[in-house]
């Protein structure tokens, strides 16, 4: 029943009229209905209203999610809308609200979840003729005996030559404290969390721009020991670093939505296989993912609408890449994207991902 159906029946019911006069005149507008049956039509119709009147169609549907979980088929019924109307809507929800999440093929609402501005964190920068540039990094190792602090001060000097807004790191800064793996002590050149902090500090290049950072698992190792969040602690002691988050953030500049992951497990034999499949999990597509963990470099220009970005690493082969006849790939790359209005929307209209190979330091 729409809106005006119901407006029109509200205001016969209002003139006096008795549900079966009311009935006579619907069945010539509308469809043919029995007063009876137009009244408890009418009831229904009411009793929905109760979810979907008032505020935007963004409140409401939040507020409909809030009391009972519920299928998006049925939410669009319930609030008349279309396929298209419908995508958008899912997509506006979830992130308005970290907590609207979906469960086994219900929208729920997740009471323990964030507030949704912990995992976003907004920029916004000049652009040059409407291009941006950013600077992307990954798995840099410090500590490791394997780590090449020369070709993370070369990305540095190239991405600052490039005249890059920012630089997004996806993790893997430091190589851990010596619990990622059986034996990683025997790769480590500075032990201690506090001792590797200082190094890290002393040694990762400082420009005029801000580096955006991810906690990998290696990372992690300290904050699953000890509670320690060595990148957090990092970007309190720098003024050039931004903590993003632990394994996954989104960040918005310009309109556009980057998705910063740091990914889990072995290097499959298909480089694209992985990310891939990450993607096709996301719920919200952003319009770039850039993607750390594998030590290798990947451009998928298009994939469920989003272009991915593997970054490489800046660390040598390490034994266990040996072992398993796995090369990295040591370099970084310089994201140059056009960004165009249109219909309102920021969009990404042309985009380059220049990898930075630095193979000769390796
Ligand atoms: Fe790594
Ligand atoms: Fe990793």
């Amino acid at each position: 029943m729409t809106n005006e159906e119901i407006v029109f029946i509200e205001e016969n019911r209002a003139s006096g009229n008795s549900w079966s006069e009311v009935a006579k005149v619907y069945s010539e507008k509308y469809v043919p209905i029995s007063g009876e049956a137009l009244r408890s039509k009418f009831r229904r119709e009411i009793k929905k209203l109760d979810d979907t009147v008032g505020e935007g169609l963004l409140a409401k549907a939040i507020r409909i999610v809030r009391r009972e979980p519920i299928t998006s088929i049925d939410l669009a019924r319930k609030l008349c809308l279309d396929y298209d109307q419908l995508d958008e809507l899912l997509v506006e929800m979830q992130e308005a609200r970290a907590a609207i999440k979906w469960k086994d093929g219900y929208l729920i609402w997740d009471a323990m979840a964030g507030k949704p501005e912990d995992g976003i964190t907004k920029l916004s920068f000049e652009t040059d003729g409407g291009w941006l540039r950013f600077g992307l990094l990954s798995d840099t190792h410090s500590c490791s005996i394997y780590e090449m602090p020369e070709a993370v001060n070369e990305l540095y000097d190239t991405f600052e030559s490039e005249g890059v807004s920012c630089v997004l790191h996806t993790g893997d800064i430091t190589d851990g404290i010596g619990h990622v793996f059986k034996g990683q002590l025997s790769e480590l050149k500075i032990f201690g969390v506090d001792k590797q902090l200082d190094y890290t500090n002393y040694t990762y290049p400082c420009k005029p721009f801000k580096t955006y950072i991810l906690a990998g698992n290696h990372d992690d190792d300290a904050y699953k020991t000890c509670g320690v969040d060595v990148v957090k602690n990092l970007c309190d002691k720098r003024d050039d670093f931004e903590y993003v988050g632990r394994y996954g953030a989104y960040i918005e500049t310009n309109g556009i939505k980057f998705y910063l992951l740091h990914g889990d497990g072995g290097i499959p034999v298909a480089i694209s296989y992985k990310p891939q499949k990450l993607i096709d999990t996301f719920k919200v597509i952003p319009d770039v993912t850039v993607m750390g963990h594998w030590h290798t470099f990947l451009h998928l220009p298009k994939y469920r609408g989003t272009t991915c970005i593997l970054p490489g690493c800046t660390q040598r082969q390490t034994e266990y890449m040996r072992r398993k006849c796995l090369n990295p790939n040591i370099g970084g790359v310089v994201l140059s994207v056009k960004i165009a209005d249109i219909g309102g929307v920021s969009k990404i209209v042309k985009h380059y991902a220049e990898f930075i190979d630095l193979e000769h330091l390796a």
